[in-house]
Order: structure tokens, then sequence, then C-alpha cells
């Protein structure tokens, strides 16, 4: 069985002023009508490849969000999900190793294929193609990664370095991983052509992971296992037990397992990367929203109520009134209730000043 497993839990600081600590930005419908949480938990619905489909999804989040996450993954027909509920974040390892445990307990040691709760990703069939490409890859004990062609030196992802091809499949090994590297790197990395990008989604069988986490690091495995075994299950919702989790070591996927696995040779579990080029977006700010969206033929991506004249290139979001815009190229406005960000593409990297300086109360 493929099990899919959603990581619910971030907040989007830099999609300010639509995306809040109440209102995080998978539970958004940035771009189409549904939200990222239900895009994503629908991207599987089709996929004929050779492992059937668990018809529900697991899905990690904040025990805050419970109602909100039930209620939109009803509405898109995934009314019987298991939501596995954090007292707090403790980053996406110990979300993965509830949900690899929570697997365990109801079926064999299923593939689980992690997705990100807030990706975009525009072409479902090239998405399943990638998938069918690793599976036997996952089937046969090893860590798939999901690689992307970069096209700038972002500093805030993992770079995969490829080795060799896999006999017979566009499947490559992976030699190396780096997350989050210093801009130098990245800029070698984008030169060197010998990186992708790790987009964040990750394929493997239950047990590869639960052997990976006890190796290098068995205080997180044995928190999670504690947590969940003192869970308070209603319904649905597990929500694991606060003491337990609060104790257990913070830290990703990337960190704890992905750059450390290909310098383990003794765990005995290789790391591969499959090509990954199917309109992938992380959407991780407001030029992303725009890049993604679709756009009139002046370039502009609008919603909600919104009048353009004589204006190209802009993304205009506006959730409670009128917006108009006369004369603007390449500028971002996002219209709420109670905020209102202008700003053009060029600067969306930066919301995150506005949003500490809001923190801060200046
Ligand atoms: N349940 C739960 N609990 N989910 C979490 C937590 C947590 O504590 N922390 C993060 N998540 C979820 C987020 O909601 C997001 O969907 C996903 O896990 C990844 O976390 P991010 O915090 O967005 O990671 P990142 O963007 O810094 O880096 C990851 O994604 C990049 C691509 O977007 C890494 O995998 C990078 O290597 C990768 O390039
Ligand atoms: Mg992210």
């Amino acid at each position: 069985l493929l099990q899919p497993v959603i990581l619910s839990g971030g907040s989007g600081t830099r999609l300010w002023p639509l995306s809040r600590e109440k209102h995080p930005k998978q539970l958004l419908a940035l771009v189409g009508e549904d939200t990222m949480l239900q895009a994503t938990a629908g991207r599987m619905r089709q996929f004929g490849g050779d492992l059937p489909v668990a018809p529900d999804m697991i899905v990690v989040c904040n025990e805050e969000y419970r109602f909100i996450t039930a209620e939109q993954l009803r509405a898109v027909g995934f009314a019987n999900s298991t939501l596995l509920l954090e007292p707090a974040g403790r980053n996406t390892a110990p979300a993965l190793t509830l949900a690899a445990l929570s697997a365990t307990d109801h079926q064999q040691d299923a593939v689980l294929l992690v997705m990100p709760a807030d990706h975009v990703i525009a072409n479902t069939e090239g998405f399943h193609q990638a998938i069918q490409h690793g599976l036997p890859q996952a089937l046969d004990g090893a860590m798939v990664t999901f690689g992307v062609v970069p096209d700038r030196p972002e500093t805030g992802y993992g770079y995969i370095h490829v080795g060799e091809t896999l006999s017979g499949s566009p499947v490559r090994a992976l030699q190396a991983f780096v997350e989050k590297p210093a801009l130098e790197t990245a800029q070698q990395y984008l030169a060197g052509g010998a990186h992708l990008w790790n987009s964040g989604i990750f394929m493997m069988r239950a047990s590869t992971w639960l052997a990976a986490i006890g190796h290098f690091n068995p205080a997180m495995l044995a928190a999670c296992q504690q947590s969940l075994q003192q869970a308070k299950v209603d319904c649905d919702f597990v929500r694991v037990d606060k003491t337990a989790f609060l104790a257990c070591p913070s830290d990703s996927i990337d960190y704890a397992v992905m750059e450390k696995l290909p310098k383990a040779p003794e765990l005995g579990i290789s790391g591969c990367v499959v090509p990954f080029d199917a309109g992938w977006s992380d959407v991780g700010a407001w030029d992303a929203v725009w890049q993604v969206s679709d756009k009139d033929g002046d370039g502009n991506a609008v919603q909600g109520d919104v009048m353009m004249e004589d204006s190209r290139n802009c993304l205009v979001v506006s959730d409670s009134r009128l917006v108009a815009c006369l004369g603007l190229e390449d500028v971002i406005v996002v219209e709420t209730p109670d905020a209102v960000l202008v700003t053009t593409k060029r600067n969306t990297q930066d919301i995150k000043r506005i949003v500490s300086r809001l923190r801060e109360g200046n």
C-alpha cells in the first residue's frame, strides 16, 4: 500500500497579511478553489501506478488546527483521515516518525509518500510519473527524494548532489545532501550543474524511516513512540501525549536523516533522487504566487473584487473591498479587512521584516 502522509505544520509568514498564525498558508486557497491542504490530499486520487493508494490520508498537524483541518479534508472526500495532533511543532522529523509509527500500527510496512501541505504541483501526471519511477527503489528499502532543476541560488532549500543513473530508470543515486547551504555554496552548486533542489517530498517504507531515525536519533524515536503509546484517541483525532512530545528533540527530515545518510553506509539504506519536472513550487512568497497563478493577457493575476487598468504583471488579491489599480507594473497588492500590503515582486522575500516588526509591536 502507498500511504500518503501530509505534513501540515508551517505558518508561512512571508505570505502576510493573508497567512497569519491563525490562518497558516496550507489552509488558504492561494491558487485555485481548493486550499493547499485540499489540493495536496487530492493529488494522489487518479494515481494509476503499481501500488494501490490508501484511501485515507495521515495528516500531522498542530492540535489547534484540528477542526479546520478535518473539515477541509472532509469537504474533498477524505473524512476518514487520521489526524496526528502535535501540542507544539518539533519540526518535520518527529512529525514523520509519528506518521511512520501510526502507519505501522495499521498496515504492514506501507510505502509512505510524504508531502508538505503547502506546495503547488501544476502537473499531476508528471507527479504521478515521478512517484511511479521511485516506487521500485522505495519498495527495495531506499530513501527516495524528488529533485528539481534549480534556477537560482536559493538558500532556503536542500541541495542533492546527483550520482550515477540506476539501471533502466531515470532515477539517480543520491551522492550527498546539503540542507540550506550558504549563498556562496548555493552559487557553486548552481554553476556546477550536478545538484538538484530537494522538493521536500519523500518516499520510503515506514520501516526504512524508522530504522534511519532509530540509528541517527534514538531519543527522537523513543519520544515519538512514547507520545503515541500514551496518546488520547478520539474518533480520527490522535492527540499525542503532551509531556512526551514536548520532550522530543526538534529536527528536520533533511538535517536529521538526509544529510547523514550518504555518510553512513553501515546503515545499509541508500538514497536516490527522481528527476522531478512537474511545475513544482513551494510558493514561498508572493512573487511565487503570481508565478503559479492563472494570468490575464496583461500578465495580471487577480483574486476577488479587483479592477485593473493599464497595469501589467501584477498580483492583486482582494479579500473584502474593491481594489482598483491604475498604471502599475510588477506590483503586489494584498488586501484584507485589517491590513493591506503593497509591495513589488522584487521585495517579497523581505515581508518577514514587516512581520517581525508587527510581532515586536512597532
Ligand atoms: N506536522 C508538522 N510539524 N509539520 C511541519 C512541522 C512540524 O513541526 N514543521 C514543518 N512542517 C511542515 C510544513 O508545513 C511544510 O509543509 C513541511 O513540513 C516542510 O517544512 P518547512 O518548514 O516548510 O521546510 P523548509 O521549506 O524550510 O525546507 C524543506 O522544504 C524545501 C522545499 O520547499 C526541506 O525539505 C528542504 O530541503 C526543501 O528544499
Ligand atoms: Mg517550506
